[in-house]
């Protein structure tokens, strides 16, 4: 990771940045632009970014519902050429602080079952698998659920 990355929340400026790392990185259920907007404003969801230099180089996507101490990792992302330098653990970070901040106890998110590369960021960041979902995404592909106390 370079040293001049910071994280924070995302403005309204990011937005083309922000739809394209998500449509570049993910093959199916991406974000529309008017659902990234959205999350960009609503008080019920935190999106952060990853920024180095002018880039945008990764999001992360944290939703909250109203009487839950849950806070739940929607989605995050890094940019292909960024990828495996940490920048996917720092937002991992900041968004557990985001939920922590909004007094959630536990975080939680579904991963694909064949996206290895992610597991192993939730389990190295101290996630236990909770149960399977079979046909979870569009395409039919089965989702693993991890949460993690706060
Ligand atoms: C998953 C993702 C967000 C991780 O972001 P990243 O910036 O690459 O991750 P980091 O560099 O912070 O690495 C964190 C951990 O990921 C794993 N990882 C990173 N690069 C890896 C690679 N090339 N191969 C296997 N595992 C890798 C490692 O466990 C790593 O921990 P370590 O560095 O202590 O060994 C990113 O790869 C991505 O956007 N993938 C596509 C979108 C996606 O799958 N999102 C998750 C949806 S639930």
């Amino acid at each position: 990771m370079t040293a001049d990355l910071s994280i924070r929340m995302a403005r309204l400026a990011d937005l083309d940045a922000v739809e394209a790392i998500e449509w570049s990185v993910f093959d199916s259920d991406q974000l529309a632009r008017a659902s990234l907007r959205r999350y960009m404003s609503v008080p019920s969801a935190a999106m952060i970014v990853a920024q180095e230099g002018a880039e945008i180089t990764g999001y992360a996507l944290v939703g909250f519902r109203k009487g839950s101490k849950i806070g739940r990792l929607y989605s995050i992302a890094v940019d292909k050429a960024r990828a495996g330098r940490g920048v996917g653990r720092a937002l991992l970070e900041a968004s557990e602080s985001a939920a922590t901040s909004r007094h959630c106890t536990s975080f939680a998110l579904e991963v694909r079952a064949d996206n290895p590369r992610a597991i192993a960021l939730y389990e190295k960041n101290g996630y236990a698998m909770l149960g399977r979902e079979d046909e979870w995404y569009e395409d039919g592909g089965a989702a693993l659920r991890f949460e993690k106390k706060l």
